[in-house]
């Protein structure tokens, strides 16, 4: 037997202030998103922004669904109305704010599997990494230099 280890590596920012510029604007962009989520079932609000190379700027939120499987996660609506709008522009980073309408979530709340899933997906296909931020509705803010670095051992289109 040989063990295997897998490493995450990622940075911690104590506040948006402590952010770049561009990535504070980014962020407010994906804060002024979380606040017009459709999400009457869970009160999980979640907004993401996402940064294309020609400069755009896109913004989704969950959408949520009386028949709850068929709600959308706000990084899925985000990344598929960008990538349906500019199919061939890469997408350079994403943030995320996500937290209950009912009280502050100060914990940074990362992309779910099937988000991680979608990102990797366009991560792969323009052989450059999406950088990502995410946070709670408040506090601490997240930074992964990659989504694979959040994703490791990912399936992709080589195992089919
Ligand atoms: N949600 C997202 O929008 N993104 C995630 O990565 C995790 C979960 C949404 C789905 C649902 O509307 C609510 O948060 C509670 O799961």
């Amino acid at each position: 037997m040989k063990h295997h280890k897998v490493e995450c590596n990622f940075n911690v920012f104590e506040s948006i202030e402590d952010l770049p510029k561009q990535i504070q604007k980014l962020m407010k962009f994906a804060q002024e998103a979380r606040l017009k989520a459709y999400a009457p079932y869970s009160n999980f609000l979640v907004g993401a922004a996402l940064e294309l190379e020609n400069g755009e700027f896109i913004s989704g939120n969950n959408q949520e669904n009386a028949a709850y499987p068929s709600g959308l996660c706000a990084e899925r609506t985000a990344i598929f109305y960008a990538k349906s709008k500019w199919p061939n522009q890469a997408i350079l980073r994403m943030a995320i704010t996500a937290g209950s309408k009912l009280k502050t979530t100060n914990t940074p709340v990362p992309p779910c599997g099937s988000c991680r899933q979608v990102l990797v997906e366009y991560e792969l296909q323009q052989e450059l990494p999406i950088e990502l931020y995410f946070m709670g509705s408040d506090g601490t803010i997240v930074h992964s230099n990659s989504v694979e670095n959040i994703l490791p051992w990912v399936f992709d289109k080589n195992m089919l």
